[in-house]
């Protein structure tokens, strides 16, 4: 799946952009590896839910030129001001801020183009366009972005909600794009936005303990960057130990919502999800 994923996003940039610096700049950020997390839940659910077709991967693709976009921008010095990512030297670093800056546009907008092609081609996958396009937005990932940057949270709750927004959001619509091109049991479905919704939260939570344990070898970003920017993050509200109970709490949840499940074959996606638990990277 990796490699027909990392396929279908080479070839989404090169057939829709120019060669040119551009270009370039954004096949270095998307090809710098990755865990390419929300297009793979993405296909997970859609053949645990049905089947796969050429369009999933596409819209997979999609989902993935939008995540590097999110982290070009995130990483600027205007923001998290971080100089690795994906184990390399980050986009500003080695184009500038002006085309980091385009870059990460140029990915969001040829990922809608994207989208509307496939919806053009697809009618059927019209709801899915709309989820991932809300989800990325004001309503969305870019609104959790600036409560991240605000930093204002000093409860549970107030952390959930940035997180929810600009992690969950994106994370939540693969899987309800999923569902939602699917004939899913309403039932189901719901199940799903419920576990969606954790899984966003767990992961990162998980990212946010990362930041204190891990080390820039293994994760390919700098560490203790939180801490020296005042970030609201799990680890810094709770601490490190009641970070790692939460993470459990919200593991224990979605293994009981996925056992609430009636009509999908759960098999891959719980092999899936377990593998992301207490993930080093
Ligand atoms: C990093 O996302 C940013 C967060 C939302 C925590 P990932 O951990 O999915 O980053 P890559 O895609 O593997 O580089
Ligand atoms: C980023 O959260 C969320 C995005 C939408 C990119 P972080 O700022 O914690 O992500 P990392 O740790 O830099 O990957
Ligand atoms: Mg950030
Ligand atoms: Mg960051
Ligand atoms: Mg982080």
């Amino acid at each position: 799946m990796r490699s027909a994923i990392e396929a279908a996003c080479r070839e989404l940039i090169t057939d829709r952009v120019p060669e040119s610096a551009l270009r370039e700049a954004m096949l270095y950020s998307v090809e710098a590896g990755g865990k390419r997390l929300r297009p793979t839940l993405y296909l997970i659910h859609k053949q645990s839910f049905g089947s796969l077709s050429l369009a999933d991967y596409r819209l997979a693709a999609a989902l993935e030129l939008i995540h590097t976009y999110s982290l070009i921008h995130d990483d600027l010095p205007a923001m998290d001001n971080d100089d690795l990512r994906r184990g390399k030297p980050t986009s500003h670093k080695v184009y500038g801020e002006a085309l980091a800056i385009l870059a990460g546009d140029a990915l969001l907008n040829t990922a809608l183009e994207e989208l509307f092609a496939i919806c053009r081609d697809n009618p059927q996958y019209i709801e899915a366009g709309y989820i991932i396009s809300k989800a990325a937005g004001a309503s969305g990932m870019i609104y959790g972005q600036v409560l991240d940057i605000q930093a204002q949270a000093n409860d549970l709750a107030g952390l959930r909600q940035i997180a929810d927004h600009k992690t969950g959001a994106l994370i939540g619509a693969a899987i309800e794009a999923a569902a939602a091109v699917s004939d899913l049991e309403h039932r189901d479905r719901l199940l799903f936005k419920q576990i969606a919704r954790d899984l966003g939260f767990v992961f990162q939570v998980r990212d946010d303990i990362l930041d204190v344990e891990s080390s820039s070898d293994i994760l390919g970003k700098s560490i203790g960057k939180d801490a020296d920017q005042q970030k609201v993050t799990a680890a810094s509200l709770l601490g490190l130990e009641d970070a790692k109970k939460l993470e459990t709490y919200l593991i224990e949840q979605i293994q009981s919502s996925l056992r609430q499940i009636q009509t999908v074959d759960i098999e891959a996606i719980t092999a899936y999800y377990d593998s992301l638990y207490g993930r080093k990277n």
